[in-house]
């Protein structure tokens, strides 16, 4: 049996080869002409029902939706629209599908329909499309380490610690706590009942993969990280899937160059194996253009959009020089941000981070020499004393993408800056072992999957470019 895009593309098919495929009906016209598709393409191959060769009962069970087995003559088509179709010779419902109570119908649906009704969104050709690119992008990222000697390590998903300090963490509980020590009062501690420990899920694999680093030199992870924030934005998930590398003896600018290597390296990708994809996403966001005022138009196609990454350098900018530019800017008609920035130290908002990337300088941006207070506890002090060797990368419609950082190596300031926000030495004592044993200047970062599934797509929300979302709306499935 055949893929429909094997079909399509005739690779070692011979005119008029009797074919065997299997797939879900998008349409069935005027009784008569099958739209298939197995998932294999976005495009649909054509097979030719003649009905007066067919039993009436069985063409009425061909259906939107329904599973079918099709054999039948790959032949040129007589059609518009496609070079060849399958001319039937024998059909076979698999799975029926009531079109009355199918909720994917041949018609265009809003994404929010669509999000409820996710067990089933990938059989529109917008979602098949977003999640074959997902793939890609996943496989490109792989690809990317593994022809540069970085290893793939695994980090845990349950853990004792908080890896960015900021207590966004989600606890993990045991339903059968009956190792749980008691309270005071003689109840279950249900904050400890990981047999007897307090753990939570991951907010990141950082920690973890620095140990790693430090002993196989190059390693990244990529898994799915959790954060209990209740933020209803367009660009945040409790559960999101994150590219973490950490490097041995690297510094910041080396984390710099590795950062814009690797996304100008996984957009290439895409740009080379996804075409089909992506100028179908990119013209389906041209139209949606069209209806938009002149001024809110996008300047640039999707496609020229990931060109303009790969093809130009991402400009650098320290924080300091960052906030001199939002001093002096006028972002809008009332010249003024939403939140002004009136002092060294603030932390950037989204619409600082945008105006910059998309206004300002008008290509990817990295700042970095971040003010030590707003960032981690575990990135690496400068000489001034109060910035630290930081960096986030910026996109335009996306903002954040990447975070990371140069790590503090010194044993003694890291305790300084543990003690000063209150994490216990007992708590990270196998953390400050690389300290004392060994220890080097080393950098990494983290990249959000789907701030980068989002921005390869054109989707601007990020439910959207995950199977099944988690957000504080979106657990059901
Ligand atoms: O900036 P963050 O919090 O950095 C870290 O977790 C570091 N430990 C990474 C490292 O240096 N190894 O998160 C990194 C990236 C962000 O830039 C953003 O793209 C994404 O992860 N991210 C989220 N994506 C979706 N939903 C959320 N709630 C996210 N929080 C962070
Ligand atoms: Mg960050």
């Amino acid at each position: 049996s055949y893929t429909v895009s094997e079909l399509l593309s005739q690779n070692n098919i011979a005119p008029n080869t009797e074919v065997d495929i299997k797939g879900w009906v998008r349409t069935f016209r005027a009784n008569r002409f099958i739209a298939l598709n197995d998932g294999s393409t976005l495009n649909n191959i054509q097979c030719v029902v003649d009905f007066e060769n067919f039993d009436e009962a069985l063409l009425k069970r061909i259906t939107t939706g329904a599973a079918v087995h099709i054999k039948g003559d790959l032949v040129e088509s007589q059609g518009k629209g496609q070079t060849v179709e399958v001319q039937v010779k024998f059909v076979d419902v698999l799975g029926d599908s009531d079109p009355e109570t199918y909720p994917i119908q041949p018609k265009k649906h809003s994404f929010e329909f669509l999000r409820e009704n996710a067990h089933l969104r990938t059989r529109t050709s917008t979602f098949s499309a977003v999640m074959r690119l997902r793939s890609a992008l996943s496989f490109a990222i792989h690809k990317y380490f593994n022809e540069n000697g970085f290893y793939y390590m695994h980090a845990p998903i349950i853990t004792g610690s908080d890896a960015e300090g900021a207590g966004e963490m989600f606890r993990v509980t045991n339903l059968d706590a009956k190792n749980a020590p008691l309270n005071e009062a003689g109840e279950v501690d249900y904050t400890k009942d990981f047999f007897g420990k307090e753990t939570n899920l991951t907010v990141s694999g950082q920690l973890e993969a620095e140990t790693y680093a430090m002993s196989l030199g190059k390693v990244y992870t990529f898994g799915p990280t959790f954060r209990a924030e209740n933020s209803n934005t367009s660009r945040h998930l409790a559960e999101f899937w994150m590219i973490e590398p950490e490097v041995a003896f690297m510094d910041l600018p080396g984390n710099m160059d590795l950062a814009e290597d690797f996304m100008k390296s996984v957009i290439k990708y895409i740009l080379d194996n996804n075409k089909e994809d992506l100028e179908f996403l990119d013209n389906r966001l041209q139209e949606e253009d069209k209806k938009k005022p002149q001024a809110e138009r996008s300047e640039m196609t999707l496609i020229e959009k990931l060109k303009f990454v790969t093809d130009n350098n991402f400009k650098r900018v320290s924080y300091t020089e960052a906030i001199d530019i939002l001093r002096n800017s006028k972002p809008n008609k009332k010249k003024k941000f939403k939140y002004i920035i009136d002092e060294w130290g603030a932390d950037l908002q989204s619409e600082h981070e945008r105006y910059l990337v998309e206004k300002h300088f008008n290509c990817p941006v990295i700042l970095f020499d971040y003010p030590a207070n707003i960032k981690a506890f575990y990135m690496r002090l400068n000489d001034d004393g109060k910035t630290v060797r930081a960096m986030d990368i910026l996109f335009p419609g996306i903002g954040e993408i990447v975070g990371g950082a140069q790590r503090e190596e010194r044993l003694d300031v890291l305790k300084e800056k543990m003690a000063a926000i209150g994490i216990p030495e007992e708590d990270l004592w196998w953390y400050l072992d690389l300290r004392k044993f060994g220890t080097a200047v080393h950098s990494g970062f983290g990249l959000g999957f789907e701030r980068l599934v989002m921005f390869a797509t054109g989707m601007s929300n990020i439910r959207d470019v995950i199977p099944f979302p988690r957000t504080p709306q979106n657990a059901e499935f």
